[in-house]
This record gives C-alpha cells, sequence and structure tokens, in this order.
C-alpha cells in the first residue's frame, strides 16, 4: 500500500483484518515514525484497535523502504493523494506518477498495479505506459479500485460497502482476468457477505468515482437550495427531507442541510470531474451548477451569522462549536469553519473554539488572533455573546439548552447544522436559528 493517509492506512487495516499480508510504504517523516510506534497519526474511530491488532498478528507493517514493500507482493495499491492542481482545478497526479515510477523501479516481478487515490480518466493507462516505459521487461497488469469511505465511520465502510467498484484493461482479456482473480481474493470475506463486488473497464471504474461524489454533492446542493426555499415560504427542510426521501428513488440519505459541503474529496472531485467532461467536448452543467450553489452557499454564511448577531459582531465573544468539516475526523481540508471564522475576526469579533479531534490541525487555519481553543463545549461557551454550531458533533447535541443559556452572557445560538430543538431552545430563552426551519 503505497501512501498511508486517510485512505491507505484505512485500507491497509481492514486489508490485514481480512487475512491478507499487508505492507505499508509511508514517506512523509512524521506521519511514519508515528506509526512505526503504533501510534495513528489521523483520527478515526476504532483505526488504532484494528491497526494494534493486525500488527500483532504480523499482518501489518509500516516503512519508507518501497522496494521492501514490493517483493513479491501480488497487488500494489497507489493510494497517494490526489489535492486539486493549482488554479484550474485538475486533479494534481504528481504524488501519483512518482509512485509509479518508483513502483515500477522497485518491481521484481509479476503485480497488478492497483489505483486506489481517485483519479480522472486515463490516469490508469499512463501509469501503464510509464511503468512499461520504465521497465519493458516487466510483467504486470493494471487495476482501478477507486474508494468509497467515508471520514469517520471509514472502517464500517470499508467492511460493509455498498459496493466494491474493479476496473480491469479488458482490452487485454487475459490480463484482465488474471488481475481480476488477484482482487477477488484480496476481497475474500465480501464474497462471504453478499457485498456487490461490480467489474468494469478501466475508464468506467474511474469515471465511477468522480459521479459517486458529484451525484452526492449535487444532493446535497439541492437539498441547501429547498433549505433557503423552507425559510422563504415557511416550511421546514426536515419535514421536506423526510417527504421527499422516503421515495426509494430518492433516498433519504445525503439530504442533511447545512453550511455546504467541504471536505477532502467533494470540493475537488466536482472541479476535476468539470474539467475531465471539458476536455472530452462534454457538458456537465449539473456539477457546475452544484459548485457554485455550494461557494455561493459557504460564502453566505459569514452574513447569515453577522445578521443573526444583529448585524454586528465587533467586539462580541462567540463560541464556536465544531471545526472540522464533519464529526468523527480531525481533517479540516475545506471545512466551513476556515472562511466563516477568518470573516468573523475580520469583522472584530473574539472567537472561543472548541473542536473534540480537529484543534491541532486547525491552529495553522484560523486566524493567529482573537482566536482562543477551549477545552471543551461548555467553557468555549462560558460568558459568549453567541454560540455557533458548525459541526454536529455528538457531545454537543447532549448539552441542554438551560445549561448553554446558565453559562453564556447573550442569548443568540446559531445553528448551521439543525442540532437542537427548536422548540426546546425558545423555552430555554434562546434566540436560536438554524438552517431551513421556521423560527
Ligand atoms: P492523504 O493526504 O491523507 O494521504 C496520502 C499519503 O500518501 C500521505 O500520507 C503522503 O505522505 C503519502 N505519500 C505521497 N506520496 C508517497 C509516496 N511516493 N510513497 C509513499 N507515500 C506517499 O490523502 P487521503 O485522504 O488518504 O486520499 C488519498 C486518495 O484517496 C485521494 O486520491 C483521495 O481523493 C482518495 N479518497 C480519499 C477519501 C477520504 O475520505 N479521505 C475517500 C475516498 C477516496
Ligand atoms: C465523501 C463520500 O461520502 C465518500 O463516499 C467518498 O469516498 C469520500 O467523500 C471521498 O471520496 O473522499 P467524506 O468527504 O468523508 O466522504 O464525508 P461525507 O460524509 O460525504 O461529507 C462530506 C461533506 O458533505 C461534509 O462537509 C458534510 O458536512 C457534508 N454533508 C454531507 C452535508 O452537508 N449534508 C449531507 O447530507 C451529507
Amino acid at each position: 500500500m503505497i501512501g498511508g493517509g486517510y485512505v491507505g492506512l484505512v485500507s491497509a487495516a481492514c486489508f490485514a483484518e481480512f487475512g491478507n499480508q499487508v505492507a505499508v510504504v509511508e514517506t512523509h517523516p512524521g506521519r511514519l515514525a508515528a506509526l512505526r510506534k503504533g501510534e495513528i497519526p489521523i483520527y478515526e474511530p476504532g483505526l488504532d484497535r484494528l491497526v494494534a491488532e493486525n500488527i500483532k498478528a504480523d499482518r501489518l507493517s509500516f516503512g519508507d523502504d518501497i522496494a521492501h514493500a514490493v517483493e513479491g507482493a501480488e497487488a500494489i495499491f497507489l493510494a497517494v493523494g490526489t489535492p486539486p492542481r493549482n488554479g484550474d482545478g485538475h486533479a494534481d497526479l504528481t504524488y501519483v506518477f512518482a509512485a509509479a515510477e518508483q513502483v515500477a523501479r522497485a518491481m521484481t516481478g509479476y503485480a497488478v498495479i492497483v489505483t486506489k487515490s481517485t483519479v480522472p480518466v486515463g490516469t490508469g493507462r499512463r501509469i501503464s505506459e510509464i511503468v512499461s516505459r520504465l521497465r519493458p521487461e516487466l510483467d504486470f497488469d493494471m487495476a482501478s479500485n477507486p474508494e468509497f469511505l467515508r471520514e469517520g465511520s471509514a472502517i464500517g465502510d470499508f467492511m460493509k460497502p455498498d459496493r466494491v467498484v474493479i476496473g480491469t484493461d479488458t482490452d487485454r482479456p487475459g490480463g484482465a482476468a488474471r488481475a481480476q482473480e488477484i482482487m477477488r481474493r484480496l476481497y475474500r470475506p465480501l464474497y462471504v457477505i453478499e457485498a456487490p463486488i461490480l467489474f468494469t473497464s478501466l475508464e468506467s471504474s474511474e469515471l465511477i468515482k468522480y459521479a459517486a461524489n458529484s451525484f452526492l454533492a449535487m444532493k446535497i446542493s439541492f437539498i441547501n437550495e429547498m433549505a433557503d426555499l423552507c425559510e422563504r415560504v415557511g416550511a421546514d427542510v426536515h419535514e421536506l427531507a423526510r417527504g421527499i426521501g422516503l421515495d426509494g428513488r430518492i433516498g433519504r440519505k445525503f439530504l442533511h442541510a447545512g453550511p455546504g459541503y467541504g471536505g477532502s474529496c467533494f470540493p475537488k472531485d466536482t472541479l476535476a470531474l468539470m474539467r475531465i467532461a471539458q476536455e472530452a467536448g462534454a457538458s456537465s452543467r449539473l456539477v457546475e451548477a452544484t459548485v457554485q450553489v455550494n461557494d455561493a452557499r459557504k460564502a453566505s454564511m459569514g452574513a447569515r451569522i453577522m445578521a443573526a448577531c444583529g448585524g454586528n459582531v465587533r467586539g462580541k465573544t462567540i463560541a464556536v462549536f465544531g471545526l472540522t468539516f464533519k464529526p468523527e475526523t480531525d481533517d479540516m481540508r475545506d471545512a466551513a469553519s476556515i472562511p466563516i471564522i477568518h470573516r468573523l475576526v475580520e469583522n472584530g469579533a473574539e472567537i472561543r473554539a472548541f473542536d473534540p479531534a480537529g484543534m491541532t490541525a486547525a491552529k495553522p487555519l484560523l486566524p493567529d488572533h482573537n482566536v482562543t481553543y477551549c477545552v471543551d463545549a461548555p467553557d468555549a461557551a462560558t460568558g459568549a455573546d453567541a454560540i455557533l454550531v458548525l459541526t454536529e458533533w455528538n457531545e454537543f447535541r447532549a448539552l441542554s439548552p438551560e445549561r448553554l443559556r446558565g453559562l453564556m452572557q447573550g442569548r443568540v445560538v446559531i445553528d448551521l447544522r439543525n442540532i437542537y430543538d427548536p422548540a426546546a431552545m425558545d423555552t430555554a430563552g434562546l434566540d436560536y436559528s438554524s438552517i431551513g426551519r421556521p423560527r
């Protein structure tokens, strides 16, 4: 497994748990040092136990020596980052191609090279060309096996997936069969639980990943637009989401209105899909609209918060509950908290912030003045003029409105994740606003 980040580490630990022998190659010195000590450099529920058990069982190891890791490997996964390329929205494939070259130089015998990273259509074939150019004599096959796990529930998503997608080079029938056989063995326990395992061409598999993320992002932008409409016409977005979501053709999931989607994948993958379509001469107008709606929504959140605070936040203390882009992760990539807190501080607010897992990652991304990091949510709320909920961690739900009212100096609660009951907040005397619900 080349890359021991969110996807590489989870995939490696889960493949080891399936009974496979897995060697992880990680080049980031801090991450590798932690992994070698048996520490997990990211926050992901259950991962520490799974990694420890599989190290103990001698199925999982970590190092920076790629030659050692690929020696005798039947499958070599590339799970390195594919961040947006500066400025143009394309996926930056620098890490993928560099890893592919390292793998090609290190391989000693046949293996299937698998992209686990999210990569644009055609990348598998380009990797094939790189490997063949560097090592013309080498016998290998290429596969695409995109990952659909979510941070925060990554192990469950990997172990009990809705489906596994495996693309192989169907232009080479013999090679495709050989690669498929190895991939089938790797995922054998999933056949037992009857998880659908879908074999496709390389191109379909690569595009499925972008299409899935873009469709989910589109659902979120849709419900966010509906939330705005609900506010205008006095409807309730929760009732609306349930009312449409119970139609099996629509589905109930991914219909939670909020401050706009963030994270390491939806923002970059929607942009990358637009570029893929543009280069192919195809249209991607729905995805473009999805991105525009999300960007506008994120930009409008600052004004919404200022309005809830009476039009001005200068000199006001705002308690911020949650900094990460979603709960149960320490990942701050493209989190809504970043632009929002910058805007509030620029307008003179004092921030008292708390996040259960993300504060270390948040500090370099947030203003270096006017932000105090608190020990817990009640600490953040103490003496605050307003509370702002940015991430729906369960421990925030458990706080009673009366307790919040008692801790605060002011009465304003702005809940961008709809975790509190408006009636209970009213009863406690709080001035509560949320998303897409009547006041
Ligand atoms: P990440 O940045 O957390 O991890 C990538 C790791 O690869 C880093 O630790 C980096 O040091 C390491 N690395 C880079 N080049 C290397 C090399 N040549 N040799 C060894 N290690 C190397 O990224 P991530 O979030 O795990 O995402 C990886 C890929 O998976 C991306 O394409 C992403 O789009 C996709 N993906 C991510 C998620 C998610 O939830 N984070 C889910 C599905 C798919
Ligand atoms: C997402 C996908 O759900 C995974 O299937 C995919 O593998 C992954 O991207 C990826 O390619 O990296 P993730 O980014 O971990 O997973 O988290 P999600 O739960 O999808 O949330 C993404 C963003 O959408 C968050 O900011 C979240 O708050 C927001 N969201 C999600 C909503 O605003 N409403 C919803 O109903 C769901």
